[in-house]
């Protein structure tokens, strides 16, 4: 049997972490036959309901899991982490200024950060899921400089999968035909969900989803409409956030990062800019990445019209703004 890996979540008594822990212990993460030890990290005042959690976790005597933390102490929860999941953050309440958002999870992200470099293993991989996440994580990297630059990474697989799952439905195809969707930029309305390279499996081969929607309009205004205001539809509906498939697609970001990406497809995950297509170095930017054996790589090469690079000097002028608004409340 493997050694097991730890991972560490969060926020784990929230929404996300409920839909995610079970994931995790079930091998939805990182393989059927991987044993895991879950750290779960939560606040006093949220301390019975993450109990809780733990005990559910126990009742369901998952195979793969080996043991439970359930604690609001940072240092214990950090310690020898292999892979960190951070779901827990400050939300945005009604009538709430951005900035004081901002300022609670800056504050949070700064000293989670500090706990991770000191305590966690020294290659430990850390996903941000919480909002704002592509900032969240940018604070994250500036307080734990220890940590390699390619081991911060936020969530915009969801949008990803998001917009894999609208085209499926226009196509009626099975999402599984359909691939290489990119989400450029921040995990926020600014995205820029970007269909031109993806494409299509039908019974006559491989096409580009351009040609078999045969409707470029649909591709630049609904589908980019959708995918960038997905979010705000299923709080819409369901009075709450969107809570499955972000934790199914938090275990998609880990899984292809860890297992690595089938040949000839991509993914987009929030990663440290290296100044690919122009995006200014040291930013978390979602781009299109592949991985093997542990690490991403961007996808080069790739042709960007005049559309898709008016979207993407946007998103990219929303995470400068945010950045210099994190700076300012670290300032404070
Ligand atoms: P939630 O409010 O249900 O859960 C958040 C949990 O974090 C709460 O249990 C809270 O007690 C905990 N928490 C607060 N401060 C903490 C701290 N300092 N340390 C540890 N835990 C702390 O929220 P939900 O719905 O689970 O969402 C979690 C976050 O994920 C939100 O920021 C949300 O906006 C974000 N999100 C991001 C997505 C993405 O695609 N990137 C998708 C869905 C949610």
């Amino acid at each position: 049997e493997k050694d097991p890996v730890t991972v560490l979540v969060t926020g784990a008594a929230g929404q996300v972490g409920y839909a995610l822990v079970p994931l995790i212990a079930r091998g939805v993460m990182l393989g059927p036959d991987q044993p895991v030890i879950l750290h779960m990290l939560g606040i006093e005042l949220a301390k019975e309901a993450l109990d809780a959690v733990k005990m559910e976790l126990i009742d369901a005597a998952f195979p793969l899991l080996k043991g439970v933390i359930a604690t609001t102490d940072v240092v214990e929860a950090c310690t020898g982490v292999d892979i960190a999941v951070m779901v827990g953050g400050f939300p945005r309440k009604e009538g709430m200024e951005r900035r004081d958002v901002m300022s609670n999870n800056v504050s949070i992200y700064k000293a989670q950060a500090s706990a991770l470099e000191k305590h966690a293993s020294a290659n430990c991989k850390v996903l941000v899921v919480a909002n704002p996440a592509n900032t969240n994580a940018f604070i994250l990297k500036e307080f734990a400089p220890s940590i390699p630059d390619k081991n911060i990474t936020c969530l915009t697989r969801l949008d990803h999968n998001r917009a894999l799952g609208q085209i499926s439905e226009r196509l009626d195809v099975h999402v599984n035909k359909v691939k290489n969707v990119i989400i450029w930029g921040n995990h926020s309305s600014t995205q820029y969900p970007d269909a031109s390279h993806a494409t299509v499996t039908t019974d006559s081969g491989e096409m580009s989803v351009t040609k078999a929607v045969s409707n470029d309009q649909w591709l630049k205004t609904e589908l980019i409409a959708t995918v960038q205001q997905r979010g705000a539809a299923i709080i819409q509906a369901r009075k709450q956030s969107s809570a499955l498939s972000a934790a199914s697609s938090a275990c998609d970001h880990i899984r292809d990062w860890v297992l690595g990406t089938p040949k000839g497809s991509w993914v987009s995950m929030g990663v440290y800019s290296d100044g690919s297509y122009g995006i200014p170095a040291g930013l978390i930017y979602s781009f299109p990445v592949t991985c093997e054996k542990g690490e991403w790589s961007i996808v080069q090469g790739l042709k960007i019209d005049e559309f898709s690079r008016t979207k993407m000097d946007a998103t990219t002028n929303d995470l400068i703004e945010e950045k210099s608004l994190a700076y300012s409340c670290l300032n404070e």
